[in-house]
């Protein structure tokens, strides 16, 4: 069985999909502090099957040690953490308590356990700040983390490097995520921001939904080809097939080092216009915005050299910005007439 923390959630819970499709028993351990059962109806919809579900909070230690004592696990996908940037500058001892506890807790079972169990881990291209150089590829540097969130990626990612050194056997993957978008094609999962959304494609159709009046472009004046910030917005469903690649690396045995990271984007960078103009032609709809101040803490550009994962892992995106958009413009629509 397939252990999925934070499968409720929005990359998890596509991922879910994407595993039971591909025939793995799941079972989805989240806290609920930013999800709702109900995913699981949805998750039954996309793919058929409803997995198996504890609520639990992973900085428990002695329920994540019964966890492993109840179930039998083979292998093991952590998407468990809070992932909110200007809230972790507030908080940051609950995210350094959240991110690294659960992640502390699972390991320690891993460690106690006769066969090391496989861990893909959740990653962002957060770790390489301002890279130095574009497409970004897994040997760039690893910048100073700009926000107590970021640091919670990079001292993970370094806690695994250290657990595969220690523990005989133990095979882990991070995975370093771009920009993640869209909703599954059956539009029965997507993205759900609690509060106001921070990020842009969630701001931009619930600007188009008349939630909010308008989009604020963070800056214009970058040194990018429309002075907006580029990224590399990936299909979420896309993302999700990676992780089952990835893992099923791991199950296979095919990996040759015990410890790998792979980018996972598109490998095209998009500015804010860009997605704006995305949005405007798969809704037919004109979107409000205006031009702001540069956010703090924004990068000007940042997109994936994917050939590593697409030689290594055999895997590469195949939908487009377009479908991607169209799926989160579609998604907010059904949320909204429920
Ligand atoms: C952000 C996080 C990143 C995290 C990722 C998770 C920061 C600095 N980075 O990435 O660490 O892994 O989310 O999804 O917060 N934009 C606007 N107006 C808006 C919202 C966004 O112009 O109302 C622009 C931003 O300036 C940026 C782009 O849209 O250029 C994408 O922003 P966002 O979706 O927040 O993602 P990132 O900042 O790239």
């Amino acid at each position: 069985m397939i252990l999925v923390t934070g499968g409720l959630g929005f990359i998890g819970s596509h991922t879910v999909v994407s595993l039971q499709e591909k025939g793995h028993e799941v079972l989805i351990v989240d806290d609920l502090s930013n999800a709702t059962t109900d995913v699981l109806s949805g998750i039954k919809q996309a793919s058929g099957i409803r997995p198996a579900f504890e609520k639990l909070d992973l900085q428990d230690a002695v329920g994540v040690k019964k966890l492993f004592e109840t179930y039998s696990i083979s292998g093991i996908i952590h998407f468990a953490a809070f992932k909110a940037v200007g809230e972790s500058v507030q908080k940051p001892i609950a995210y350094y308590q959240n991110n690294l506890g659960s992640l502390l807790n699972l390991l320690a079972e891993i460690e106690k356990s006769t066969t090391p169990i496989p861990f893909i881990f959740s990653s962002s291209c957060t770790v390489y700040g301002e890279a130095d150089s574009l497409p970004i590829n897994e040997d760039a540097a690893i910048k100073a983390a700009m926000s107590p969130y970021g640091n919670t990626k990079q001292i993970g990612e370094e806690i695994i490097v250290d657990s595969v050194k220690a523990i005989k056997d133990f095979r882990a993957i991070c995975l370093r995520y771009f920009n993640p978008i869209g909703a599954h094609p059956s539009i029965a999962i997507g993205e759900l921001p609690l509060g106001r959304p921070q990020n842009l494609v969630p701001f931009i159709t619930q600007t188009a939904a008349g939630i909010f009046p308008k989009l604020t472009v963070f800056g214009n004046d970058y040194p990018t080809p429309d002075g907006t910030n580029i990224r590399d917005y990936i299909h979420v469903v896309d993302l999700a097939e990676a992780h089952v690649v990835a893992l099923e690396r791991i199950l296979t045995g095919a990996s040759n080092d015990r410890y790998e990271v792979f980018n996972l984007g598109t490998g095209k960078g998009s500015s804010v216009l860009e997605v704006i103009t995305s949005f405007e032609r798969v809704s037919g709809k004109k979107l409000a915005y205006t031009f702001g101040s540069k956010r703090e803490g924004d990068v000007v550009a940042a997109y994936a050299d994917t050939s590593k994962a697409n030689a290594v892992l055999g895997w590469k995106t195949k939908r487009s910005l377009d479908e991607a958009v169209s799926s989160a413009w579609k998604w907010e629509q059904k949320i909204r007439d429920c």
